[in-house]
């Protein structure tokens, strides 16, 4: 094979894998399944899109080079380095004309191409849903009610938050942040800088007259994104699609939370930093570990060490040292997934689904049943 047709073929097989990104965009956002289906084409005619991606061209499925890419290139737009293409980014107040997006990015691929073949070289595709606090707050809910009936206690328990997986931390302060319902209520923080709408169909299995009291909360992650800076705001916001303005929207309020109430995340993997925290043992407050769409991206080795020291720390659990595991993660249903908040506490012996959602958290169905 000669180098010109070993090119061809890695750019052959990288075109693809953009293409199975669109179509993993589609009827979510036309704007970046457009961006990459005529990436796809130009990849395979060799052309700048192959000079951007070069160094790239045989990583894993896994790491999605297209979205990657998409990512890199919403950045430049963020950071006003392509005017021509701004004016389809509805995340810089334009609106999306397909058939002329990629003449109109062309200019800023090919100015920018060296940049781009960096990032895109140098990044993971990180992302933080704040839309997640909102199953968190309930399940949060139900949990420090449930620990404190198993305890004979009359006022639900002050929570500690530990979160694997934390990226941003976005989600590391539920109880400052609101959550409309549809009646009109707000729970949480009615005043906060981010106020979701939960869409919720039933309700948590809690008194959610209670206030949530967070006395601790801290964070972990393998690749953790420090919001305080502009570079770590600008990497979260690059990868939301741009056409989703109501998620875009959500990041931005969630950020401008973070500025106010800052909380650093640990870079560590899940094990370590959890058995170091878990070590730390603290009377009358109910420990909870939470991670969502975490699972699966943890390594088998990982996953093993994470149950053992979860396991440890539950062994030693008492009635005034509860503990509990709550996670919003994709399980299998059917052919599909679904996301499901589940929890389980000890010493209680509890361990319930609360229900399922779209995975960025919101809408939400409260459905109890027993996890099995
Ligand atoms: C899809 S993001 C979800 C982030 C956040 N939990 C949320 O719901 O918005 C998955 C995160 O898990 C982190 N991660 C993957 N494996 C990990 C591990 N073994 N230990 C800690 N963090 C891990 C990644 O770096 C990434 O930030």
């Amino acid at each position: 094979m000669t180098r010109d047709s070993a090119a061809t073929s890695v750019n052959t097989v990288l075109a693809e894998l953009f293409a199975a990104a669109a179509h993993g965009c589609r009827d979510r956002s036309p704007l970046t399944q457009r961006l990459l289906n005529d990436a796809a084409e130009d990849l395979r005619l060799g052309g700048v899109t192959a000079r951007i991606m070069a160094g790239s061209e045989r990583d894993r499925e896994g790491s999605v080079p297209g979205l990657r890419f998409a990512g890199a290139v919403h950045r430049l737009v963020l950071e006003g380095r392509a005017p021509e293409l701004a004016k389809h980014y509805p995340s810089v107040g334009g609106q999306p004309h397909l058939p002329t997006l990629w003449e109109d990015a062309l200019p800023a691929l090919k100015a920018h191409a060296d940049l781009l073949r960096y990032r895109i070289g140098a990044t993971v595709v990180q992302t933080n849903e704040p839309g997640r606090s909102a199953p968190l707050y309930g399940g949060l809910m139900v949990a420090a009610q449930e620990a404190a009936k198993a305890a004979n206690r009359h006022v639900p328990f002050c929570v500690r938050l530990l979160e694997v997986g934390a990226s941003g931390g976005l989600n590391l302060r539920p109880h400052h942040v609101g959550y409309r319902l549809d009646d009109g209520t707000v729970l949480g923080d009615p005043d906060s800088l981010l106020v979701l709408d939960a869409e919720w169909t039933g309700r948590p299995p809690a008194d959610l007259g209670h206030r949530l009291r967070v006395v601790g909360r801290a964070g972990c992650d393998l690749n953790p994104v420090d919001v305080s800076t502009e570079d770590g705001r600008l990497h979260l916001s690059s990868f939301v699609w741009a056409d989703q303005l109501g998620r875009w929207n959500r990041l931005r309020d969630a950020l401008d939370l973070a500025a106010t109430d800052p909380v650093k995340v640990d870079r560590s993997a899940g094990p370590e930093w959890l058995a170091k925290q878990l070590a730390r043992v603290e009377r009358d407050v109910l420990t909870v570990v939470w991670h969502s769409v975490v699972w699966q991206y943890v390594s088998p080795a990982d996953r093993a060490m994470g149950r053992a020291v979860l396991a440890d720390a539950a062994a030693k659990a008492t009635p005034t040292t509860p503990l509990a595991l709550l996670v919003f993660e994709p399980r299998r249903a059917d052919d599909t997934y679904r996301f499901e908040l589940l929890l389980k506490l000890w010493p209680a012996g509890i361990s319930l689904n609360l229900g399922y959602g779209e995975g960025h958290g919101t809408p939400f169905t409260w459905n109890v049943t027993p996890w099995e």
